[in-house]
């Protein structure tokens, strides 16, 4: 079934321009790119996109990296294109993530690891509609 998903490029990987070459490797894979912008978010909304993992350890942590420099946020459009997004990203740690992902390749540690990707429908959904990509007509 063609498919929306959602992913964010973070604010390091943004900074090191490497935007690009992530995004290449997603064209690459098949995903096509429907909507695109760069945004700064605020601690606020850090906090709001990552509200599932308010209460952890690293929560603040997150937030203070998010909300530090622009992001690239993207919808992406492929038949089950939130498992293959997933697979291309890779482990949520680079040093977990197999040989040829995008987390592996352009990742430093478990928190700097280069992209967000959704995880499940309901949240693509979600992820999209907070960073008002749903708003105009369609690419
Ligand atoms: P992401 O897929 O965007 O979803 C939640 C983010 O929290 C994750 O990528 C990492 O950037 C960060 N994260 C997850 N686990 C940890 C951890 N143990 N320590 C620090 N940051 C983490």
């Amino acid at each position: 079934m063609l498919e929306q998903t959602f992913t964010m490029i973070k604010p390091d990987s943004v900074e090191r321009g490497e935007t690009g070459r992530i995004l290449a490797r997603m064209e690459t894979a098949g995903l096509v790119i429907k909507r695109l912008k760069m945004l700064h978010l605020s601690p606020e909304e850090a906090r709001q996109f990552y509200h599932m993992h308010a209460g952890k350890p690293f929560f603040e942590h997150l937030v203070a990296y998010i909300s530090a420099g622009p992001v690239c946020a993207v919808v992406l459009e492929k038949e089950d294109a939130i498992r293959e997004l997933r697979a291309l990203v890779g482990a949520t740690d680079p040093a977990e993530a197999d040989e040829g992902t995008i987390r592996r390749e352009f990742g430093l540690d478990n928190r700097r690891n280069a992209v967000h990707a959704s995880d499940a429908p309901e949240t693509a959904r979600e992820e999209i509609a907070f960073f008002g990509l749903t708003l105009s007509r369609e690419a």
